[in-house]
């Protein structure tokens, strides 16, 4: 299963926060809110990964995250010339997705709840077709909308419809089998221009090939689109972080979790990071890590 973060757009909502910066860079709390969709993908157990965002950007995202190696992953990066679709990001990747499924995620979809990681890792590697992930939301119509019969199959897709037939928001979150690229491909733009993802879905559907996992109540899938939902997010992260004593989205963290660094390579991240408090948090669970198997 390969992996693709999109993190383009022209992040006219946030402006001017996003006039001189990629809105995926801006902090969520205490991270660059590209930290909290990569790790969802990490925590998927994907470790090759395909960056992209626009060319003035992308240089950015590069410095951030390097070829990944620190973290047991496989990095790189393509631009993408406009923001001209979420789905162009299938036909950008068609090469990094070789023969294989592939995840994508939206650089901007901050997720947390209980279980994910092993929802992702029970569910990713058995798609075929489209495994879709939707959350209720009290404000829809902002969002791709799902539409759900009783026995749980999916009825129908819509994009920002104006009278959403329920409150179930897909997520930035999708998992293809390998034909998603041909479907891309063969996508065209809508009425505003874009290449949608919602059409691509919308085309397993048709196929009765689309799945839609509901993350259910009280997990947490955060917007962060506007100024109000970005401080909400930043809240969100703040308390839960300072409540349990644990960070979201540590992705040396999870890099060791999921086996992708030894125990030995993720304290070494940590001296290097001796003197920040992100630093001091790795240096904590690798000695509570030490202690426990002592
Ligand atoms: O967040 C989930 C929603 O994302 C879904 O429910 C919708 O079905 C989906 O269309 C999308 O809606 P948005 O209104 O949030 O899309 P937006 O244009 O804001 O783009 C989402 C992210 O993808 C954003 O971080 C910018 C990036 N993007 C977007 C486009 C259109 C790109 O990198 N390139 C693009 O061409």
């Amino acid at each position: 299963m390969k992996g693709i973060v999109l993190a383009g757009g022209s992040g006219t909502r946030l402006y001017p926060l996003t006039h001189a910066i990629s809105k995926q860079l801006l902090p969520v709390y205490n991270k660059p809110m590209v930290y909290y969709p990569l790790s969802v993908l990490m925590l998927g157990g994907i470790r090759d990964i395909l960056v992209i965002s626009s060319p003035e950007q992308l240089p950015m995202f590069h410095e951030l995250l390097g070829d990944g190696r620190r973290l047991g992953l496989s990095l790189s990066y393509a631009e993408q010339p406009q923001p001209d679709g979420i789905a162009q990001a299938l036909v950008i990747g068609a090469d990094h997705i070789g023969t294989d499924p592939v995840t994508l995620v939206l650089g901007d979809n901050v997720f947390h709840g209980p279980g994910f990681s092993r929802l992702l890792r029970s569910r990713l590697p058995h798609v075929d077709g489209a495994l879709l992930f939707g959350c209720s939301v009290s404000d829809p119509q902002r969002y791709g909308v799902g539409e759900v019969a009783a026995d749980g199959r999916l009825l129908s897709i819509e994009e920002k419809p104006a009278q959403p037939r329920s409150n179930l928001a897909l997520t930035g979150l999708y998992a293809y089998t390998n034909d998603v690229i041909d479907i891309a491909k063969n996508l065209r733009p809508s009425a505003r221009g874009e290449l949608e993802i919602s059409d691509v879905n919308r085309a397993y559907l048709d196929q009765g090939r689309a799945q839609l996992v509901n993350l259910g109540r009280g997990f947490a899938w955060l917007d962060t689109g506007t100024h109000d939902s970005l401080l909400q997010a930043a809240h969100y992260v703040q308390v839960e972080e300072q409540r349990q004593g644990v960070r979201i989205a540590c992705l040396e963290e999870i890099a060791y979790r999921m086996g992708f660094i030894t125990a030995e390579q993720c304290q070494e991240l940590a001296s290097r990071l001796r003197h920040t408090s992100y630093g001091r948090y790795l240096h904590d669970i690798m000695n509570e890590e030490r202690t426990s198997s002592d």
